[in-house]
């Protein structure tokens, strides 16, 4: 016999719960299988905090791991944040009682995802996870589910907003990073402690996760190379203009015979690509398919109505009985993840260079580049005013990571070039 009612326990009451709760009692009827869904508890750090939307006739719980075992509801969902702690501890006592979770949370699936993934399976239930990459827009299901008879062959975006909008606003406005990062936090776009967004380490956890949903493997965050967006200069911003290109934060998984390689960096972008017209705090993703070939999806990766979406369509999964196992395949068949070293990674390159503006530099620079077997594609001198030395770039074609740091150790330690080179990489999407 169907339910009448879904009980459901939120634990964690910030944007994404706020947005969660208007959402079930706008929709007094949100019944994607018949039964409607109910908030029947809800936990948070503080009970008294003012917040725009009213908990005072709503089960309370101080302990979010009471609330996960409560016999009071049938669906946990947890937006508490964080990969261990709390989040943890209450998504496994659901868990393990044999509640289905729902969950926002990318730290916690990225760094403990197979582990969860197996208890879940063994307890028959489901985890879900739409709202933990790219927010309201669909990219969790797009992997898992829609493209589950394709072997995907690499998946590539932007995915974490507040980096796109600080390097959006650095690109469009001509200001610093540091500037445009504290209007953003002034503004309330960017958080008081912006190390997860602008570490890059927020999009190293949403692109593990893609990478185990796209290649059947299990998350490996600890594999990633990250490199945030604290280091791009506007210098850099508008000379790659100059050269064709946007800057974004980019993050990808690409697999091959050797392995899985997960990265996030700060990557030139060809003007005309969809990538770099993602601008402002959007997210945009790009997919690689054998047979499916290219899909690009775009759209909000944070804010309350977006995410509260992602999160009520896992609620309506559990709600319709949609059974699937919580990544690709089984988490018992799962193929161990095996990391590709980055030093072999092949990739075209933009080098900035300060040098001394005397006779014989150009030539010592490509001399050295050309001894080390790297090929230079483009070449731009651009002179700054009342600037100490002059910003040589150029772009390089395809070569193996280790043999351009290489070079720039090198070339770094010739007397001409004033301070340390700048590496960027350009996209091969
Ligand atoms: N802080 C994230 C972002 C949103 O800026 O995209 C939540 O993952």
């Amino acid at each position: 016999m169907s339910k009448t009612e879904w009980r459901v326990g939120v634990a964690g009451l910030g944007t994404v719960g706020g947005g969660l709760l208007n959402f079930l009692s706008d929709r007094a009827g949100f019944a994607p299988a018949g039964g409607k869904a109910v908030v029947t508890g809800v936990s948070a750090r503080s009970r008294s905090r003012p917040r725009p939307f009213d908990i005072s006739n709503l089960p309370w719980f101080d302990d979010p791991v009471e609330l996960a075992k409560s016999p009071d509801i049938d669906i946990f969902v947890e937006l508490i944040g964080g990969s261990d702690g709390p989040a943890k501890a209450a998504v496994e006592a659901a868990l393990n009682v044999g509640k289905p979770v729902v969950t926002a949370n990318k730290a916690l699936i990225a760094e403990h995802g197979a582990e969860l993934a197996a208890l879940a399976e063994s307890k028959g239930v489901p985890l879900l996870f739409e709202a933990a990459v790219m927010g309201g827009t669909p990219a969790v299901k797009m992997l898992r589910e829609a493209m589950v008879g394709d072997d995907v062959k690499s998946v590539a975006g932007i995915l974490n907003g507040t980096c796109n909008y600080i390097l959006s606003e650095m690109d469009s406005s001509g200001r610093s990073f540091a500037d445009v990062l504290s209007e953003a936090q002034r503004l309330g776009y960017a958080e008081a402690d912006p190390t997860m967004d602008v570490g890059g380490f927020d999009a190293a956890h949403k692109i593990s996760i893609l990478a185990a949903l796209a290649f059947g493997c299990a998350p490996n965050y600890a594999a990633a190379e990250i490199e945030g967006i604290d280091q791009v200069a506007l210098l850099d911003i508008q000379l790659a203009k100059d050269l064709g290109y946007k800057i974004k934060l980019i993050a990808s998984a690409n697999r091959s015979d050797e392995g899985v390689l997960v990265r996030v960096h700060p990557t030139l972008v060809a003007q005309s690509h969809p990538l770099a017209q993602a601008g402002g705090a959007l997210n945009a993703l790009f997919i690689e398919g054998t047979r499916i070939g290219r899909i690009f999806i775009q759209g909000p990766g944070a804010g309350s109505g977006p995410t509260a979406a992602a999160v009520a369509a896992d609620i309506a999964d559990v709600m319709t009985a949609a059974n699937r196992p919580v990544f690709q395949a089984p988490a018992t068949s799962l193929t161990p993840f095996t990391p590709v070293d980055p030093a072999r990674n092949l990739s075209r390159a933009y080098l900035r260079f300060l040098v001394k503006d005397e006779p014989g530099v150009i030539a010592a620079v490509s001399e050295t580049l050309a001894e080390a077997g790297v090929s230079i594609e483009s070449f731009l001198q651009k002179p700054v005013e009342n600037a100490e030395g002059v910003p040589i770039v150029l772009t390089t074609h395809a070569v193996a990571e280790s043999v351009l740091t290489a070079a720039i150790d090198r070339i770094a330690n010739l007397s001409v070039v004033l301070e340390r080179p700048r590496l960027l990489r350009i996209a091969r999407i």
